[in-house]
């Protein structure tokens, strides 16, 4: 039987992985040797970011699987650590080493220009994922007008809607103290950054639009990261106490640390205060079933990482691709 196999070579900067089949008896190592190899080189802005981890690793297990007899793929994997340059650095040498195609998770997504001009320069297909560049108009200019560059992602504006379409739908609409509004504290990604915009914009947009009144009470950048989710929440909470009836927050890893603070503030999730956050990470479907979390949306890694890899090997093989592939979000409750 067929199985992938991962080699994973941890170093300094770079995660090394090599997606590779596994020989079937008989096969001897000169038949592996003759197997044609894809290069693909993968970059990720932050391996410390939870769902960002899930992600990266479900590409590299996926190339594993599709690895046969006719193609093996080596997969190289470098955690930009949240830092552009070492990004910069990472994909040159990706050019360098002329990789069949790149994978990648922009750091600053303002910075999509440059580093798509040199990609398309070097004639390597480009699928950019999860950190969206965008342009005015019809797309972003360096995604719709270069044929090997795609994007694939999940549209925010749908996960920010499910995420105040929840509280909407609580018998209260998550009007707790019931004074005809809903007092509320946005935990926000990471700055200039689209999915957190959209979010932050569109979950109370789904509140406004059923004509439920709304109250920013705070907010803060919580860089997707659970310790700032929970310092947020504790200053927050300690600041406007019972005044505070819904948290929203970008990501569940923010979430995750607000839900400390809720605790640590003897607030009850459910009872006397309401929490949401997106991407569905094991721990936080967890909480939702049992009520400790109000809900959460599903951020498809499994899906947005599938069609990443099934487009990039399209384009390595020389087939047209579409600029944009979009994976759909699924609202999570404990209903
Ligand atoms: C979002 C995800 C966050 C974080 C962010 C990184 O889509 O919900 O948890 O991973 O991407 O840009």
């Amino acid at each position: 039987m067929r199985r992938a196999m991962i080699l994973l070579l941890a170093c300094a900067q770079l995660l090394v992985c090599a997606a590779c089949a596994e020989k079937k008896d008989g096969k001897t190592d000169k038949d592996a040797d003759a197997t044609p190899v894809r290069r693909i080189g993968v970059a990720i802005y932050d391996y410390q970011d939870s769902f960002m981890a899930l992600y990266g690793d479900e590409i590299v297990s996926y190339f594993g699987s599709l690895s046969n007899e006719s193609v093996r793929y080596e997969i190289t994997v470098v955690d930009s650590r949240f830092d552009q340059m070492v990004q910069k650095k990472a994909v040159e040498g990706f050019i360098a080493q002329g990789v069949d195609a790149i994978i990648l998770n922009l750091v600053t997504p303002s910075s999509a220009e440059s580093i798509i001009d040199r990609v398309v320069s070097a004639k390597i297909p480009l699928v950019l994922i999860n950190r969206e560049p965008v342009g005015t108009g019809e797309g972003y200019p360096g995604i719709v007008n270069n044929p090997l560059v795609c994007y694939v992602g999940a549209d925010a504006r749908q996960s920010g809607t499910f995420q105040g379409e929840i509280i909407r739908d609580l018998p209260n609409h998550g009007d707790v103290n019931g004074d005809g509004k809903v007092g509320y504290l946005m935990i926000e990604g990471d700055v200039e950054n689209t999915d957190a915009q959209y979010r932050t914009q569109y979950s109370v947009k789904a509140l406004t639009d059923a004509g439920i009144a709304v109250e920013e009470l705070d907010s803060g950048i919580g860089d997707w990261k659970r310790e700032r989710g929970q310092e947020i929440a504790a200053i927050a909470l300690a600041r406007y106490g019972d005044a505070i009836e819904v948290v929203f927050s970008n990501n569940d890893s923010m979430a995750l640390g607000a839900a400390v603070s809720i605790a640590g503030a003897e607030r009850t999730v459910g009872k006397d205060i309401y929490l949401v956050g997106v991407d569905a990470l094991e721990e936080c479907v967890s909480m939702v079933r049992e009520g400790t979390m109000t809900g959460t949306v599903r951020n498809d890694y499994v899906g947005q990482s599938h069609k990443a890899v099934d487009v990039a090997i399209a384009a390595m093989s020389g087939e047209a691709i579409e600029n944009y592939y979009w994976v759909d979000y699924v609202k999570i409750t404990n209903e």
